[in-house]
């Protein structure tokens, strides 16, 4: 999982190239590098670390003249991220330079063929076997040599490529990894991702898996794996700069927490029409829906998490059994899946290698999938039956926030639209869900307002050596989705568990000052979880409360509370979630932690 980017144009490439990459930081940080063509001669520049090294090195760019050029942000597989593994790698000869997104399962086989045809090596990556294969195919035809290189190749890739002997021209070829080509104004591009692009343009073109493409600065040619030119629609994209820059928060994870009154509203409005919810991308009937035996939910991460915390309204509201499971589990389980069943996978950026894997396995099983996905054009988005898009805008910080907040939420309004088709929600039931689901973005903002109170309890548990969140049912889910939170950004040692589990096991480890957070926002269970507050403090607890004002019993046992909106337990996931996110984010900002970017973690996790 790494970023890459490419110009060809009139100006100076390399500055363009630096800005695009600065974009895709978020795809992977440990090393980064630039190849740049100018008459016909390429340089390249590499570094191991962030992208500021690399704008250090090369002055923003202005050392590296030449209008044509490809860049690589990295989030090392093979090899350490050091400065020869980092890309471009270049061919012995000189004459090409590729970056490389992706994984290359059969690179040993072709390393090894490749030495004994006297080419040697200067890296540990997969990815220089490509641009040796490259070398070793060009007669003068880059479009040709482009095809029998990736006929040689197993796994994945969004490749870029330039050569010395093609001036002006920069070349793309897509299998299993995003690539997405930008259309400008006497210049193009591509990138991993769109938000590398606004900047330029907003005109944009999403390849698909076999698609090739070659680009000048005023023109763009994309072709199959016959050579034969294929033609594509361009799309336009809706959002504008701002949306992918800080804008004056201090990490994209606070801005992405405060849009989220926004980002549900996004979700939520556009499938409102006169009081009903309607998802006009569903074209499932209602006998095939009365087909469906069991849904099955299917991500990894915080997506599965919001798939466990949505399962609970789908379950209740359909009727229809419902099971969460891990992606990277289900793809080796042999489930019991077949054309009786939904399975509904989850993802952020319709990249993630194991859900992708998943979904495979279900479709060859017979099962219909439906797709909560944010990243348009994605490929979880475009091979799943139906997709239904979150709308939550570009989510840069690697912990998702809005990501997780929007996936919710559509699973709240299919749990509804599914019912209402069904015949199995009345209609005044139905009615007061649908108050619910309008008054969701004002309830968010009413949880973000605690920021101030959230911001005085981090100060006082971010030294604490472990936390742990308790909560059943509802409250669980939410519980697990704060843990990871905490972890991946604090790097404090944080485990959720279903209240119940405790005296199962974990209370041993419950000792003086061990912060608890307990989710008490599911009122028919809310009495079992006091249970276990009692019992935690009795061992010494600090208990911080998420509950109800009106919670008396909750009030006189916990050390601190946090007081939510008033709602159902059947919606209240997305709002509970909110202080949790907050907590995880000034404890990591009292500890010092780089939030943007956690220590060994990327945005979207491509291999297995
Ligand atoms: C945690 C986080 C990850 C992702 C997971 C799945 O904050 O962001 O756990 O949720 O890697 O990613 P997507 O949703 O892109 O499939």
């Amino acid at each position: 999982m790494c970023g890459i980017v490419g110009f060809t144009g009139l100006r100076h490439a390399a500055p363009v190239l630096l800005d695009g990459l600065k974009k895709l930081e978020y795809r992977g940080y440990d090393s980064a590098g630039l190849a740049v063509m100018n008459d016909g001669v390429l340089s390249v520049k590499k570094v191991s670390g962030r992208i500021a090294n690399l704008c250090e090195i090369t002055k923003d760019g202005n050392t590296m003249p030449g209008e044509v050029g490809i860049g690589h942000t990295r989030w090392a597989t093979h090899g350490a991220p050091t400065e020869e593994n980092a890309h471009p790698h270049l061919s012995n000869d000189g004459k090409f330079a590729i970056v490389h997104n992706g994984i290359i399962e059969n690179y040993i086989k072709l390393r090894e063929e490749l030495t004994e045809r006297g080419y040697h090596f200067d890296s540990e990556t997969d990815t220089e076997v490509i641009v040796h294969l490259l070398e070793m195919y060009y007669k003068g035809d880059m479009r040709k040599t482009l095809i029998k290189v990736v006929n040689r190749l197993k796994g994945s890739y969004a490749l870029g490529v330039i050569c010395a002997d093609e001036p002006g021209k920069i070349f793309a070829a897509r299998e299993a990894s995003p690539l997405i080509i930008g259309l400008g104004l006497d210049e193009n591009y591509f990138a991993s991702d769109v938000t590398a692009l606004v900047s330029n343009t907003r005109n944009v073109i999403y390849m698909d898996d076999g698609d090739f493409a070659e680009l000048t600065s005023d023109s763009v040619v994309i072709f199959d794996g016959t050579a034969r030119p294929v033609e594509k629609k361009s799309s336009r994209i809706n959002w504008d700069v701002q949306a992918a820059e800080k804008g004056g928060f201090d990490h994209f994870m606070l801005k992405e927490i405060m849009e989220q009154p926004a980002a549900v509203k996004a979700t939520t409005a556009p499938r409102i029409r006169k009081g009903r919810i309607d998802f006009e991308e569903i074209d499932i009937s209602a006998a095939e829906l009365a087909g469906i035996r069991k849904i099955v939910i299917t991500a990894c991460g915080s997506a599965y998490y919001a798939g466990c915390a949505g399962r609970y309204a789908l379950e209740k509201l359909t009727g229809i059994p419902v099971e969460t499971e891990l992606a990277s589990e289900l793809r080796y389980s042999d489930p019991l899946i077949d054309e009786h069943t939904l399975v509904i996978v989850i993802s952020q950026s319709g990249e993630t290698a194991d859900t992708i894997a998943a979904m495979k396995e279900c479709r060859a099983k017979g099962a219909k999938v439906l797709a909560i996905v944010n990243v348009v054009g994605s490929t979880v988005a475009k091979l799943a039956d139906y997709t239904v898009y979150t709308w939550a805008g570009p989510e840069i910080a690697v912990a998702t926030t809005k990501g997780y907040t929007t996936q919710v939420t559509v699973l709240y309004m299919l749990s509804m639209f599914f019912a209402e088709k069904l015949g199995r929600i009345s209609g005044k039931e139905y009615d007061r869900l649908m108050v619910m689901i309008t008054r969701l973005p004002r309830h968010i903002q009413q949880a973000i307002d605690m920021n101030p109170r959230v911001t005085e309890l981090a100060k006082k548990y971010h030294k604490s050596k472990a936390l742990f969140f308790i909560g059943r049912n509802t409250d669980y889910a939410v519980a697990l989705e704060g843990a990871l939170k905490m972890k991946e950004i604090s790097y404090l040692h944080a485990e959720a568990y279903a209240a119940g589990e405790l005296k199962h096991g974990t209370i041993a480890l419950i000792e003086e000052h061990t912060p608890v957070i307990a989710l008490c926002c599911n009122r028919k269970i809310m009495e079992k979880t006091l249970s276990n507050i009692v019992e935690v403090k009795a061992r010494g607890a600090e208990v911080l409360a998420l509950t109800f004002r009106d919670n008396q019993k909750i009030l006189s046992e916990a050390d601190d509370l946090l007081f939510m909106p008033k709602v159902d337990e059947i919606f209240s996931a997305v709002i509970e979630i909110l202080p949790l996110q907050l907590l995880a984010y000034h404890v990591a900002k009292e500890n010092g932690c780089d939030i943007d970017k956690p220590k060994n973690l990327a945005k979207s996790v491509t291999v297995e």
